[in-house]
């Protein structure tokens, strides 16, 4: 029997090829004045949003670019967007990047419309009021933020990754166009397609996931398996672009229903350490996090084989949960991803065991089908230090 569920109110999502053109369009339909374009300077250099801002100017929507957004944004970092955004007299935000851009929106604008600092909405629903007008639109295919109700902030003075998470953060729309995906160079479109699939994978074993963000998550991971060889090769290819960006939305739509699962509890201490891109890190751990969870996945992971190994596999095959483990090792390897931490950003023993006691104070810990705590956390860093 089919368990009871609900579905949380996501933004509008308008998909496409060539769609970015009508962000302005939206805009202006949304009743944006002078919105805040807001992006990080790579983008900005890399002529990125050339479609959006003809689009903006075809709509005669008057904006105020603002190019600063940082990579994995800090608390510090969320005041000075505000401060640009009030001097500049914008009314509405397009966020243009990959999770950093989107997330350093969703944070600007729960302090445009609640004041009080970053750190009051760390946790679970405290906002009490709205994001400004707010379009999202992403340039990786990763994080799936633009559909999701959270934003990851790196808090400065614990030197640790807080999350809001709040519907009052959801954009009012996503424009999901796999053609802005083009330019990315290689490393970061891997990684990031690590990621989404990490979301996919782990949202399928939240113990809130229910058959309609399930059907979500197969999708994501099927489109993956089949097309993110293709892509890494070559970002611009249109037909493996288009399978890529929409699987990381649907993961994205998933997770934000579900949460997630221990990979996040994992990668963010290592970062806040190590340093590296989160989606890679994701890739690194994602195969031992998943034989981790085998004894509660295995059904779930055999309907997973034939779209991360040989399509051929039966899911009924006594060693095809396996085949998916070792589908998703082959995956990471395919490529580019580093084999183990020390082969990539580096790995010390010393802050083991700060780190394992971080991960297992996540909230996603509480979303993993199987428990873990510091010494389990600790285990999963060992194998994965290489
Ligand atoms: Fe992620």
């Amino acid at each position: 029997m089919i368990q009871p569920f609900q579905i949380t109110r996501g933004p509008r999502v308008r998909y496409g090829r060539g769609e970015a053109a009508f962000v302005g369009e939206e805009a202006k339909a949304l009743g944006m004045k002078r919105p805040m374009l807001l992006t990080d300077p790579d983008l900005s250099a890399a002529g990125v949003l050339e479609p959006i801002i003809e689009g903006m100017k075809k709509a005669g929507v008057d904006f105020a670019l603002y190019d600063k957004a940082e990579p994995n944004p800090s608390d510090e970092s969320i005041p000075l967007t505000r401060a640009f955004y009030e001097s500049h007299g914008c009314l509405g935000i397009i966020a243009v990047g990959g999770g950093s851009a989107i997330d350093t929106a969703k944070a600007m604008g729960t302090l445009l419309s609640n004041g009080g600092k970053i750190s009051d909405y760390y946790g679970v629903n405290k906002p009490p009021k709205r994001v400004p007008l707010f379009i999202a639109v992403p340039t990786t295919a990763g994080t799936g933020s633009e559909v999701t109700r959270a934003s990851i902030i790196t808090d400065t003075e614990r030197k640790v990754k807080a999350g809001i998470h709040s519907e009052m953060l959801y954009a009012d729309l996503a424009v999901v166009d796999p053609a802005l995906l083009a330019r990315l160079p290689r490393p970061v479109a891997a990684g990031a397609l690590m990621d989404a699939l990490t979301h996919a994978i782990e949202s399928a074993g939240s113990k809130y996931s229910g058959p309609w963000t399930e059907a979500m998550c197969m999708r994501a991971i099927g489109l993956i398996g089949q097309h993110a060889r293709r892509f890494v090769a070559d970002p611009a290819d249109p037909e493996a672009s288009g399978a890529v960006s929409l699987a990381s939305t649907l993961a994205g739509a998933s997770f934000t229903n579900t949460g997630l699962g221990i990979v996040h509890a994992l990668t963010h201490p290592y970062f806040m350490t190590f340093g590296g891109h989160h989606g890679t890190i994701n890739a690194i751990l994602l195969a031992p996090v998943m034989r981790f969870n085998l004894p509660a996945m295995r059904e779930k992971y055999a309907q997973m084989a034939p779209l991360l190994a040989d399509p051929s596999t039966d899911p009924r095959d006594p060693g095809a949960a396996e085949a998916a483990i070792e589908g998703v090792r082959a995956l990471g390897r395919d490529v580019g991803i580093a084999p183990s931490f020390r082969a990539y950003c580096g790995w010390s023993d010393e802050p083991l065991d700060m780190m394992a006691r971080e991960a297992a104070k996540s909230a996603t810990v509480q979303t993993n089908p199987v428990f873990a705590g510091p010494a389990e956390m600790k285990r999963l860093y060992l194998e994965c230090a290489g």
